[in-house]
């Protein structure tokens, strides 16, 4: 961790209000009112959330916090793909349009409530039919397309835990993953489709389960003409769900089963197997989605996360869905066919509510205004951003230009690990460029000193949570040592592991990581796991790699490595090392730029000392240097 987190505010900070239309329409209503209502009687507060919700079986207890552990609605029973479906068919939302995707080429799809329920039950029964039960894991691998969010509802239905492994991940990282979690069966498709190009999915698939004997089957959705041969152990995605019925009664869960595992980078070589549970993660989107993201229902919300991800997990599948939103998802990039792709989406679909990440602002701010200026974007009404700290030049170009000065933008800040927005500036209230906001009812957030003591308005420290909220991770897979990490490093409390500034009216402003992990466009990438990729080439000894700051991304990766003796430096060298971290981790964690070294600053405990790499880089000076081997 950081030792030194001296951080002040120095500027005078800027204020944006919207129309106070905005908040008197809002679920929420008046911000302060609620939070109070939560603070007064917290438990109260999200069983009221729940009580909006279909249970099977009601709770005995909204909550039991035996810390570090806590259990939410114990005793209840439910199901959350019946909460996503049912309970929408069996209303007036039956014909209401659930899902709209679009592909390449004016490819489109529709999905009514009733009809994803029907393809949803019909995949649960197949998935059935090979011996998918209850609490079995099953590894999803695909593009963007809507038999993703089918795989990951009929999981839900069945009970199944899924794991969700993101299409841009490479095969060391999917077999890690697919291992880790004891994968019974993968779910994949032959290609997925970016910017008019086919790229090989299953191919990195076969790949992964060479030496994974828990995967029984592979299922896959075949979309190119001729179809690919399906291999033993191989289903076809469609041929499974011939015949099968379109009723699967929804499996009856305990509030506290596993729902779904989701890797994320940790600060080890070895990602960390998020565990959510079925009560309170289902509660804790549901009541996001409502009253923060405000989706009424004659809104079509867009979200341009993967499913892949923990915020297409809460924002794109279960948390709209279950407030039975009309959902829009692409597999086209905002680059392709040109520069004006997104916001064309958003004006020939009537898109109301936007929600993006800084790096995808960023480089619309690079593309220039001239593209989305070609557009009618006035059917947006909210537009949110998520994934890293929004700067103050972004918030400025997103609320000017797509926003036209009026439309709120909610940064929403949050984790894998939360399962939920935890801080955010709430619509309706004063925006300060720069901060997040303020910890949303139902949360309790603060920034500290390393011992826990809260520091004074305007100035930095940790980020931590102070109590338990529903849909908090339980634990990280086979490793509940890490979990307790999260609440045992400042005693009392969750660490959340960023940096951040109290600002003086209790806004916060988040700056980044405070341990090795570089967001890089978004993506949490582990300095560690690229570090071993490196490594796991023949001709490296050593390395060690930095987040540089970059205009666009964020951050981008830089490495030092050490070679093995009878290597040379050499470009072509280079290349062989991208491309071995590329075939392994996947695109989205390759480095940007590698340096061959001769040596790395390490403490004389041998731990690589990368803050001192990156002041080195940075031109800055290093700090303590105390512990440096020489
Ligand atoms: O550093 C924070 C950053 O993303 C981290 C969580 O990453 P992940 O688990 O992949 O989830 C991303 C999507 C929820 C956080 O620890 N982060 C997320 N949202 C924000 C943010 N940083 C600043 N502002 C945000 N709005």
């Amino acid at each position: 961790m950081t030792e030194d987190f001296d951080v002040r505010l120095v500027e005078d900070v800027k204020s944006y209000t919207p129309d106070p239309q905005y908040r008197k329409n809002a679920w929420m209503g008046d911000y302060q009112k609620v939070y109070n209502e939560f603070l007064a009687d917290p438990d109260a507060f999200w069983e009221k959330m729940a009580k909006e919700l279909d249970w099977i079986k009601p709770w005995n207890k909204v909550k039991e916090w035996n810390y570090p552990y806590a259990k939410w609605f114990t005793g209840a029973r439910l199901n959350v793909s019946a909460n996503c479906l049912d309970r929408h068919v069996n209303n007036s939302r039956r014909n209401k349009v659930a899902l709209i995707w679009k592909g390449e080429e004016g490819r489109e799809r529709i999905f009514t409530y009733q009809k994803l329920l029907s393809q949803v039950a019909r995949f649960a029964n197949a998935l059935k039919k090979i011996g998918v039960k209850k609490g079995d894991t099953v590894c999803i691998y695909m593009p963007l397309v809507p038999e993703q969010v089918i795989a990951m509802l009929a999981c839900a239905r069945i009970g199944a835990v899924h794991s969700v492994v993101f299409g841009g991940f490479g095969a060391a990282a999917l077999n890690m993953r697919i291992k880790d979690a004891d994968a019974k069966v993968v779910i994949t498709a032959d290609i997925t489709i970016r910017r008019g190009k086919a790229i090989q999915l299953k191919a990195i698939v076969d790949e992964a389960i060479i030496n994974a004997p828990t995967v029984e089957n592979v299922i896959v959705l075949r979309r190119r003409e001729p179809p690919v041969d399906l291999h033993e152990k191989e289903l076809d995605f469609y041929e499974m769900m011939n015949g099968m019925p379109d009723v699967c009664p929804p499996e009856v869960m305990d509030a506290e089963d596993p729902f779904f595992i989701l890797y994320t980078s940790g600060s080890t070589g070895k990602p960390k197997g998020i565990v959510h549970t079925c009560g309170g993660y289902m509660v804790g989107t549901y009541y996001t989605s409502k009253y923060i993201f405000d989706i009424k229902d004659n809104d079509t919300y867009w979200c341009t996360a993967d499913p892949g991800w923990i915020t297409g997990h809460s924002y794109i599948v279960y948390g709209p869905l279950a407030v039975g939103a009309t959902v829009f998802i692409t597999e086209l990039t905002p680059d392709y066919p040109d520069a004006g792709s997104f916001w064309n989406l958003i004006e020939e679909q009537k898109i109301t509510i936007f929600y993006t990440a800084p790096t995808a602002i960023r480089m619309f701010m690079k593309m220039g205004e001239s593209w989305p200026d070609k557009y009618d974007l006035s059917s947006l009404r909210i537009i949110g951003s998520v994934g890293e700290p929004l700067n103050p030049e972004a918030f400025e170009w997103y609320y000017r230009v797509i926003g036209k000065s009026k439309t709120p933008i909610l940064d929403t800040w949050w984790q894998t690990e939360t399962g939920m927005h935890m801080i955010t500036t709430m619509i309706g209230e004063t925006m300060h460029p720069g901060f997040a906001g303020k910890p949303i009812p139902g949360i309790e957030a603060d920034v500290v000193d390393k011992d826990g003591t809260s520091v004074k308005p305007g100035t930095g420290g940790l980020l931590v949570i102070k109590s338990p909220w529903p849909s908090m991770l339980r634990t990280v897979y086979k490793d509940d040592e890490r979990y307790r990490k999260y609440w045992e490093t400042i005693p009392g409390v969750y660490t959340v592991g960023d940096l951040a500034v109290k600002g003086k009216d209790g806004y916060i402003m988040i700056l980044g990581r405070s341990d090795d992990i570089i967001i890089v466009a978004g993506h949490n990438i582990g300095t560690a796991e690229v570090e071993s990729a490196l490594v796991s080439h023949h001709a490296v000894a050593e390395a060690a790699v930095i987040g540089k700051p970059d205009v666009v991304k964020g951050n981008s990766i830089k490495a030092f490595v050490i070679l093995r003796v009878g290597n040379l430096p050499s470009d072509r060298l280079k290349q062989d090392l991208l491309h071995h971290v590329r075939t392994t981790l996947g695109p989205i964690a390759m480095p940007h730029e590698i340096d061959f070294v001769d040596k790395l600053p390490k403490t004389r405990s041998g731990k690589i000392m990368r803050r001192v790499l990156k002041a080195k880089e940075m031109g800055m000076d290093p700090g303590d240097i105390s512990t440096l081997e020489e």
